[in-house]
């Protein structure tokens, strides 16, 4: 049996009370919608539809990264029923089941959809539904039943008080038939509901034609949670950063407070790493086996190998360091570092679209912008690669085995051949051929008696000028 996906994702997201389009809000390092698209890709559908109509474009570009997507435009969101209709030429020659989900639903599971698939299946329903028993029903549409069996679901706002303690709750996930039910759709729907046109009152005008309608309960449900505010989106992180803590916990790594310890979902983490409290690991990041994270540590996107310390208090973007390497504290590696095995960055160290060789060292106070540096480099505190003229960018080119003193300014292009050495001071404009040393700053002069003849006639006028 073919089935088609629907992702409505064209609401405001009003309660948010915020301009950013609410399924483009952040969680775990994904949108919202993108948590709901990976499930729903899970189940390797015949096609995934995405309806957009609140900042649609916004949208839509959110999601450019996945191919193969439609969009259906719901000009005016009149309701999630309505939306669902916004779809229906996108859909209209298709056969077999079509998965609807809420871009707002986000923490779904593959095997629950699966579970959702299987039932309507094999109970021929025209319609299922996925509900969950919560303890919190506020804002969620309530299952109502008469003897164990469904007959309709009304709304929160809709409901009666009595209604409103009931606890078993409409997940906002559905499966339908396409085939004897697109057609009528739209006349079962605009039948169900007047200004808004709810694609839960599906239920009632689906029994009225005597079409089966089922519902499959899922197992958690944290998994329906329907994300409408700010608040209830700090509920789901902490659901999910708990569990991203556990499965990185479970897989032998050391999180010495997971109270404090932000992963993101796509985050891995080998085996005998220890976290220390207070780092925040985002994106595409990945951290090798047996490596020290000390606290306050925040790598994005980035690639660290196996026995690596980053110590306190580091920024680490879009870098890789190499097995071995030490890094920080207080450093900041910004995009296209590269960090060779064993290297050493300490220190108020910034580096930009740097690499720096194997065993080489810049231990303090330096910054190295567009550099290339050898193996088993000395890097001298202080040093400034002057990469910027006010208009471009400059290379500076570092070989094998070359010591910088401290306090030196290599203004690029400049290039520092193999074994070169660099005099403590100098301000190096030319490049140094191998093996020589290169010198540039001014000679010292010592004036003998100096401080005492400037001393003397402040004497004598202790207030000076
Ligand atoms: C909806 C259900 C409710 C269910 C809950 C589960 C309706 C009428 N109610 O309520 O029974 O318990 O989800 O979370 O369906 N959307 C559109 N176009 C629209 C309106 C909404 O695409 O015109 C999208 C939203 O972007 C959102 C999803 O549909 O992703 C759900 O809409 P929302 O307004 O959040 O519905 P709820 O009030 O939560
Ligand atoms: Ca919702």
């Amino acid at each position: 049996m073919p089935s088609h996906v629907l992702i409505m994702a064209a609401g405001q997201g009003t309660r948010m009370r915020s301009h950013r389009p609410k399924v483009l809000h952040r969680l775990g390092g994904l949108l919202l919608v993108e948590h709901v698209l990976r499930a729903a890709q899970s189940l390797v559908p015949k096609s995934t539809s995405v309806v957009i109509g609140h900042q649609a474009e916004r949208v839509r570009a959110g999601l450019s990264g996945h191919k193969g997507l439609k969009f259906a435009v719901q000009l005016e969101q009149l309701g999630t029923g309505h939306a669902l209709l916004q779809a229906m030429p996108l859909l209209r020659d298709q056969r077999g089941t079509l998965v609807v989900l809420s871009g707002d639903v986000p923490l779904i599971q593959p095997s629950t959809l699966r579970r959702l698939l299987a039932t309507h299946h094999e109970t021929s329903a025209a319609v299922t539904i996925l509900t969950a028993r919560v303890e919190r029903p506020y804002g969620y549409g309530r299952v109502i039943r008469n003897g164990g069996r469904l007959i309709r679901i009304v709304e929160e706002r809709d409901a009666s008080d009595t209604q409103r303690r009931l606890n078993e709750i409409n997940g906002g996930i559905y499966a339908l038939d396409l085939e004897p039910l697109f057609n009528a759709l739209g006349d079962i729907l605009r039948a169900g509901a007047a200004d808004e046109i709810y694609l839960p009152s599906l239920v009632t005008t689906c029994r009225s034609r005597g079409l089966p309608v089922e519902t499959v309960e899922v197992t958690n449900p944290d998994e329906v949670r329907g994300i409408n505010s700010q608040s209830e989106l700090a509920e789901v992180r902490q659901i999910v950063r708990q569990s991203k803590n556990e499965e990185l916990m479970a897989a032998g790594v050391t999180i010495e407070d997971p109270a404090t310890t932000y992963v993101d979902m796509d985050v891995n983490v080998g085996p005998d790493t220890v976290i220390h409290p207070g780092v925040i690991l985002e994106g595409r990041t990945h951290v090798g086996a047996r490596c020290e994270l000390h606290a306050g540590v925040r790598i994005v996107d980035s690639t660290v190998g196996d026995d690596v310390v980053v110590n306190n208090h580091c920024v680490i973007q879009r870098t890789r360091i190499e097995r071995g390497a030490r890094v920080g504290p207080f450093a900041h590696l910004r995009p296209e570092t590269e960090v060779g095995e064993n290297a050493r960055i300490g220190n108020f160290v910034e580096t930009k679209k740097t690499t720096l060789g194997q065993g080489s060292k810049a231990n303090h106070l330096t910054y190295l912008g567009d550099a290339t540096i050898g193996a088993d480099v000395n890097v001298g505190a202080g040093t400034i690669t002057c990469n910027y003229d006010g208009d471009a960018k400059h290379p500076t080119t570092i070989g094998n085995g070359v010591f910088i003193g401290s306090g030196t300014e290599l203004v690029a292009p400049v290039s520092l051949e193999d074994g070169a050495y660099i005099a403590a001071g100098s301000c190096i404009t030319d490049d140094v051929p191998a093996g020589a040393l290169g010198v540039a700053r001014n000679r010292q002069v010592n004036k003998g008696g100096w401080v005492g003849r400037r001393k003397a006639p402040s004497d004598q006028t202790t207030t000076g000028s």
